[in-house]
């Protein structure tokens, strides 16, 4: 019999810093940068965003999601087989966040790793556990994103360092006898490397390069609506359904603009995307399961429902999960 997987439970967590476009545009006046309320609402749509502490890493939001998630599936750490962060904010160069996850959880033994995709890392962490789930080899993934954004803005750069914020999401995947996931697609490019990365690295000991987000707004832009219809389309197309058949768009939560256009694309009125940007900015890996979390706690997102998970992001990395909660 086929193995699928299917989300037993969600959860998420904001730093408690909460800064409205006018708190940053205040903040970024002393520096001597202009940005106003009005510019960033019309351009992006995001009106807040959260930010860490400076104790504050990936792995400390990462954690406080999982202990939700895990609270809303009813079930204990110990009962994980699997853990996939996807982050690009990562506490160290190494060991990877999710083993410090998993430490915090209390727990040991089972694989822990992270997941590199930038803003489409988590599409790409649920796909390997819901591979690993329909092979067997795992039972019960805990599959989280998590950012800590803040640390690798340009505070002098005001058409970056307004868009972004800090946030962790997650989701407790568990094998089933029907789906759950119901198809998957991922791609990438390496092209495109330079229109959106952080080019610094460590070297011998010091940081060679620009340790900063550098963003080509609208080469990102134009690329990113012409990939999010067609990878919808694609896990569309694998699962046999159709637009008609989405009850709920959750886009990466980057640009009001973006996902609008999406959304009209595959036909769906406004009020069938989930909408979070508002709130969080762009919180990069994490968006997704913080937008997914939200409209299942806010009660929108219904069992039995279709789901339309996608994203975008630096690489360029691209790809969707379409499920049924
Ligand atoms: O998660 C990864 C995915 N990332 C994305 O999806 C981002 C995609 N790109 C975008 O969302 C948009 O391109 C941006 C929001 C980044 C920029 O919007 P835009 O409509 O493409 O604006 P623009 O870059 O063309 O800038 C328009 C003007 C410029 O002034 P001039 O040259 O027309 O005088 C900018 O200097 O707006 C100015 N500007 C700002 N003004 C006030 C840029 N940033 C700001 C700012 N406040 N923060």
């Amino acid at each position: 019999m086929r193995i699928y997987s299917r989300i037993l439970g969600t959860g998420s967590y904001l730093p408690e810093k909460r800064l409205t476009n006018a708190d940053l545009a205040a903040e970024l006046a002393h520096q001597g940068v202009e940005t106003s309320d009005d510019w960033i609402v019309e351009r992006t749509g995001i009106r807040a965003r959260h930010f860490a502490a400076d104790a504050q890493g990936s792995s400390d939001l990462a954690t406080e999601a999982a202990r939700r998630a895990l609270t809303a599936a009813g079930i204990s750490a110990e009962e994980l087989d699997l853990i996939i962060v996807a982050t690009s904010t990562p506490d160290m160069v190494f060991p990877s966040v999710a083993t410090m996850v998993q430490h915090k959880l209390g727990t040991a033994g089972c694989p822990a790793f992270d997941v590199q995709a930038v803003c489409s890392g988590f599409i790409y962490a649920l796909t390997i556990a819901d591979s690993m789930i329909q092979s067997g080899s795992a039972k019960r993934a805990l599959v989280i994103g998590s950012e800590v954004f803040s640390r690798i803005l340009d505070f002098k750069d005001r058409t970056t360092c307004v868009l972004f914020g800090d946030g962790a999401g997650a989701v407790i995947l568990e094998a089933a006898d029907k789906p759950g996931i119901l198809a998957t697609d991922l791609h990438a490019d390496g092209k495109h490397k330079d229109i959106l990365c952080v080019p610094g690295h460590v070297n011998r000991g010091g940081i060679l390069g620009d340790p900063v987000l550098k963003m080509d707004g609208q080469a990102v832009f134009k690329l990113a609506v012409g990939v999010l219809e067609e990878t919808a389309r694609a896990s569309l197309a694998k699962a046999n359904l159709t637009d008609a058949d989405i009850d709920w768009l959750i886009p990466h939560q980057a640009n009001i603009r973006i996902m609008q256009s999406t959304a009209k694309k595959l036909k769906l009125s406004a009020d069938k995307v989930v909408v979070t940007v508002d709130q969080h900015g762009n919180t990069s890996a994490a968006s997704i399961p913080l937008a997914l979390d939200t409209a299942v706690r806010d009660g929108r997102i219904q069992r039995g429902q279709t789901l339309m998970l996608e994203g975008v992001g630096g690489g360029f990395t691209w790809g969707s999960v379409l499920l049924r909660y």
